[in-house]
Formats: structure tokens, sequence, C-alpha cells
């Protein structure tokens, strides 16, 4: 999926970014072993946190989304369950590693694997300590993925020195050790992120930090908690950088985690002369949380000691774009894990600057890069590294030519979202194909459709439009003005009267307004009137996606994709009475289910475009699918196209 960007004017507004997945991956596994149901808001929901759930899901975990908090039920420790699939954790490093340490002291057995990108990543650092406390490992040459792993239960308490500064297995020890008698120590020469020490205290786990030794006592009892999970300081380093190289611009970025170990890149920032700020600090669950403020800034290049890299791990590939801006050279030093990251970060962040124009030079584990103009026009292969793509999205919001690269995809694993809110900013990003890209999903009630077309637009920048809501607002128009929805003169009236505004209010959501939606959507009349205004938002020059019921068979009858999403009626019932009691809405199964027969019937009876694929669709039968798996399937169909 090729993604673009060019010069733009001034980037103003204040954004939040979405929530940090360090902590993510965090919330939602130490969550998993205490006792009670602990509520997180703030979740990344990118695909990396979002594989880590489905993994604890497959260990017997229950995690449900209810409004936007998350529940996850603890199942206590020791209290997981051998999972009977493979866990595929995607792109996540975080995610497979922690995981591989909080089932290896579990009598049984699990298997790993990942995509292209992690499958080439080196395992040997987390399953060496692993052995030392008793655990077995089959493994591809070189320890890679995919692998096999058997537990064990008691595991053997282990102090272990870090031979690489790695918060990744850090804290793949300290969770093997929560179900490990005695005490579990990891010594860390060089401080990493401290996410696990922290939320382990906040929990309630007996956890002493003495120097650069960490030790967490065993079978800590950890009770349920509240949780506020920031926003990421690495994906807010994007737009902060986009700031900094586009003249005039000032923005503020709300609730980031400010936490000292994280900062190592706002730090240089400084130093190189940005105007950078942080407001309105606090503390939120044990991290340090502030609004950034970021103005255009002339940058001076700087040298970045080795010593400051574990604290700005992440940011090396901004900086180096930002250090292409910045008048002199700018020196880092220290990158030898760059190496092992999504992609070999530092040969790739080497090839984009040099396609871009830019003077680099490159040793085993440093970057020179010398600043000044930048002349752009490059085509950066992204080999599916996220951070990849949105820095040189970036680097192409100041340059003299537009900069592509070749797959904006991966960027939905820690920043969905991320084109959507930088155009919101005035950068111009967009697909890099010329025709606009429209996309159409229908399916029957509580299918899915929704979650999945809003993760599908966040993908590829598009807006998004639920069809239902159309409907819905005008059901709510007639309810709350006591009209008939069964009156078709009325709900004519009413379908004049839409507005784009109606499609906000909070109170479409309600069961009642759906009711009233599927009988007047019957209505030829109301649907002619609704389809105007559809057709008008599907022509935006930036795409779309929509979703309903009619739109790949009569909204958009030329759309690039049609997807039809299905499932067996109970399956649906399940979901959406799971959906209903978790808004609070108390509900009967069997209402539920008789409701959805009702609709179904109703859907592919009416004589005006009743529910059926179109006969270019791709249908999906979602019944014993999980959302993400439905989501893979249709981003690679996505892709195909791209
Ligand atoms: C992370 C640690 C770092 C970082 C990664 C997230 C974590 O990896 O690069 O994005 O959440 O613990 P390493 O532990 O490999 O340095």
């Amino acid at each position: 999926m090729e993604l673009s960007s060019k010069k733009s004017g001034a980037l103003k507004g204040a954004i939040e970014v979405p929530g940090d997945k360090s902590i993510s991956h965090r919330a939602l596994i130490i969550s998993s072993q205490a006792t009670g149901t602990s509520k997180v808001t703030g979740l990344l929901e990118g695909e990396d946190v979002l594989a880590t759930a489905e993994a604890l899901r497959n260990l017997g975990v229950e995690i449900e989304k209810k409004n936007d908090e998350y529940h996850i039920k603890g199942v206590g420790i020791g209290g997981l369950q051998e999972s009977a699939k493979l866990l595929d954790m995607g792109n996540s490093g975080t995610g497979v590693r922690l995981l591989m340490g909080l089932v290896a002291s579990y009598n049984f057995n699990s298997f790993f694997t990942g995509d292209k990108s992690l499958c080439g990543r080196p395992m040997g650092r987390v399953t060496k300590p692993l052995e030392q406390m008793g655990v077995n490992f089959i493994t591809r040459e070189n320890g890679r993925l995919p692998l096999a792993l058997k537990g064990l239960s008691p595991a053997i308490p282990i102090e272990y020195e870090l031979p690489v500064a790695s918060a990744q297995v850090k804290s793949a020890i300290l969770l093997a050790g929560l179900n490990t008698p005695g005490k579990t120590s990891v010594i860390e020469n060089e401080p990493t992120r401290d996410h696990t020490e922290l939320m382990l205290k906040f929990f309630g786990a007996d956890i002493v930090v003495k120097g650069k030794k960490i030790t967490l006592k065993g079978h800590p009892n950890l009770k349920a908690k509240k949780l506020i999970v920031p926003a990421d300081p690495s994906s807010a380093a994007f737009p902060a950088a986009a700031a900094l190289i586009v003249s005039g611009s000032d923005i503020t970025i709300k609730n980031v985690c400010i936490n000292p170990l994280r900062i190592g890149f706002y730090k240089t920032l400084k130093e190189m002369g940005a105007k950078i700020s942080y407001k309105n600090k606090r503390n939120e669950c044990g991290e340090q949380v502030a609004d950034i403020n970021i103005k255009y800034s002339k940058l001076k290049g700087v040298e970045v000691p080795a010593e400051r890299a574990p604290s700005m791990i992440d940011e090396y590939p901004i900086l180096a774009v930002l250090a292409a801006y910045a008048t002199g050279k700018t020196v880092m030093k220290g990158l030898k894990e760059l190496r092992v990251k999504e992609s070999d970060r530092l040969q790739t962040i080497y090839d984009g600057l040099k396609a871009n124009g830019v003077k680099a030079k490159m040793t085993a584990d440093s970057l020179t890069v010398e600043g000044g103009k930048v002349k752009g026009g490059g085509l950066v292969a992204t080999h599916l590294d996220h951070r990849i793509a949105m820095s040189f999205l970036v680097m192409g919001l100041g340059a003299e030519n537009p900069v592509k690269v070749d797959d904006g995809s991966p960027i939905n694993t820690s920043f969905p979202g991320f084109v959507n809110l930088m155009r919101g900013l005035g950068a111009e990003v967009s697909l890099a194909r010329a025709k606009p890209l429209v996309i159409a999903v229908d399916g029957p009630a509580a299918s899915g459709k929704g979650t999945l077309s809003r993760r599908i637009a966040e993908m590829i920048g598009a807006p998004f439009l639920d069809t239902g809501r159309i409907y819905r607002a005008v059901g709510l128009k007639l309810i709350y003005n006591n009209k008939d929805p069964k009156n078709e003169q009325e709900a004519i009236a009413a379908a004049r009267e839409l507005k784009a505004e109606d499609l906000t209010n909070p109170r479409l959501r309600q069961e009642v307004v759906g009711q009233a939606a599927s009988i007047i959507s019957s209505y030829p009349e109301v649907r002619k009137i609704l389809l105007d205004f559809q057709r008008d938002f599907a022509k935006r020059k930036e795409g779309a996606v929509l979703d309903g019921r009619d739109i790949g068979t009569v909204v958009c009858p030329n759309a690039d994709l049609k997807i039809f999403v299905t499932a067996g009626v109970e399956a649906r019932a399940r979901r959406r009475y799971r959906e209903l009691m978790g808004q609070g809405v108390e509900v009967a199964y069997n209402s539920v289910l008789d409701d959805l027969n009702e609709r179904d019937e109703r859907d592919s009876k009416r004589d005006v475009a009743p529910l059926e694929a179109a006969k270019d669709a791709v249908v999906i039968d979602t019944t014993d699918m999980s959302a993400e798996e439905v989501y893979l399937k249709v981003r690679d169909l996505v892709n195909r196209l791209l």
C-alpha cells in the first residue's frame, strides 16, 4: 500500500495520539494475572496490542470492550490454560517476548509465530534466560520463530544479568517470575523503560529496585485495577517532528507519557534548538504524563551519545529525518540494537535517506546525517516497519519533492488513524494511487462490519461512513418527536430534513432507535432520499469506506472492493447480546435473537435493496472467526489492490 506525502502548509491544532504501545501490552498481560476485573481506558487498538489480547484470550482470559473501556477478567497467577491455537503475534516483538515469559512458568506447551518481520528477529535473548528457569524450546535456526515452548511449574527462580539493554527481555523474565516461587532478579547495566516494574507495583506486587537490580517475589497477590493508558511518546514523535520541519506550525499533543526512560528523543530535540515545552504535568497510575507543545524551529545538528539510546531506541528513524533538516551534522551512536528491530532499521533509515538525496554515513552501530535542504522524490522500502513508514511520510511534508513509502499498512500496528490525524493538522499525506479508493462493506445486523470498516478506513487514511447511522438518525428524529416509524409519510418527511450533524447524536446507538431504523429503511422513497447523501460521501478525494446493507449493490456498485460479512444468526445474537450487556443494557438473549431474526427477514424480503451480496463481493462468513482474523483477511484483500 503505497502512501505519499508532500510539502504542506503550517500544521496547527491540539491532538491526541493513540495509547502507549508498551504500556498497553503490559496492561493486558498484568491485568490477566490479577484477581478481579481490571478496567483499562486509552488502550492502543493497534494490531500489535490486539494480537496480545487475542493470545491472552486463547490462554483462557476473558477480555471485552465495553464502550471505551477494556475489561480484563483476571485469572490470577497460575490460572492460565494451554492454548489450543498457535499464538500468532503478527508484527509484535513486545507481544511475543512478554508472552513467552508469561507462559514460561506454566506446565503446558505454547506455540508462537508471527509475520515475516517477526520471524526474522532474534528470540535467543529471551529463550536463554527462560531455559535457565527450566523451560524447553524448539525453535527454528538461530532461535527464530515459529517456536514451541514447554513451560515448567514450579519454575526455577533466577538472577539474570542482561547482556543487551532490552526492556522486553527484562519484562519476560519478571513475568515468568510471577508464577515462580522465591525471588526472580534481573540486573540491567543500562536502564531501559520500566513500565513493567511500575505497573506490577501498581497492581500490588512485591518488587524492589535497588541500583541496577530488580527483584520480584513470586506469587504476589495482584488486585484488579482501573488503569488509564497515556498517549505514546514514540507515536507523538511523528506529529512533533512534522511540526518542527513545517514552517509556521504550532501543535499540542495531549496526555503523553513522559516517563524519564522514554523521552531521550525530546531531550535531544531541545539540544537541537526545538521550541518544545511540557504543560500540565501530572502522575497517572504510576506514570508521568504531560501535554507537549511544539512549534516550528530552526534545528541544528548535534551528537547523540550512545548512553541515550535505550531511552529513545524507537525514535532514531524520525530523528534521522529531522537531522536531514537541521543545519550541520548529527551523529547518532550506540545503534546496534536498531539492526534487530521490525526491520534492520539502521540500514532501512540509511537507504531511505539516500533515496531522498540526503547525505549520510553508516557504520555497524552509528549513523551520521548531514542536514540542509531535503530534495525528496524517493520511494522508501519500509520492510514491514511502521516507524520507517511514518518517518519518511513526515520527511515529505517539508521536502522539495513528494516522498513515497512502498507500504503504509504496518502503520496500523502502532498508530491506527495516523494518516487522518496528520491530515487533520494540515499535512498532505495520502494513498499514492491516483484514483481514490472506495470500499463497500455490507452484511446483516451484528455481523461485525462496523468495527471492521473503521479499522480499514484508518489503514488507508479514508473517511468512514456507517450508513446505518443515517437510517438511525431518521428513526431517532421520529421517536423523539413522538412520531410512528410505521407511518411512511412521516418517515419521508424526517429523511428530507436530515443534516450531517444528526449523525453524531449519542442516542443513535439505542436499541429502540435501531428498531425504528430497520422499519423506515424498507421504504423506497426514504432510501432514495438518503442515497444522494451516501453517494456524495463516496466521492471524496480521499476515497471512502462505507458500511451498510446495500453499499456494494446500490450505493456504490462501482466500488473498488466489496466485502460481504455474514455470520449465523446465533453467533450474531451472542455478539450483540454481549455488546448490549457491556453497555449496561439489561436484555434477554432470546429477545435479541428474536429481534435479529425479525430484522433478517425484513432485510431480505424488502422490495428495494434486499440484503444480498453483490455478485462481485468477497463473502466472509465470520461465525467461527475472531474480529482480528476477519480484519487481517480484509487487510490482505485491500493490500492486493494497492
Ligand atoms: C519495548 C522495548 C523496546 C522497544 C519496543 C518496545 C517494550 O524493545 O524497541 O518498541 O515495550 O518493552 P527492546 O526491549 O528490544 O529494546
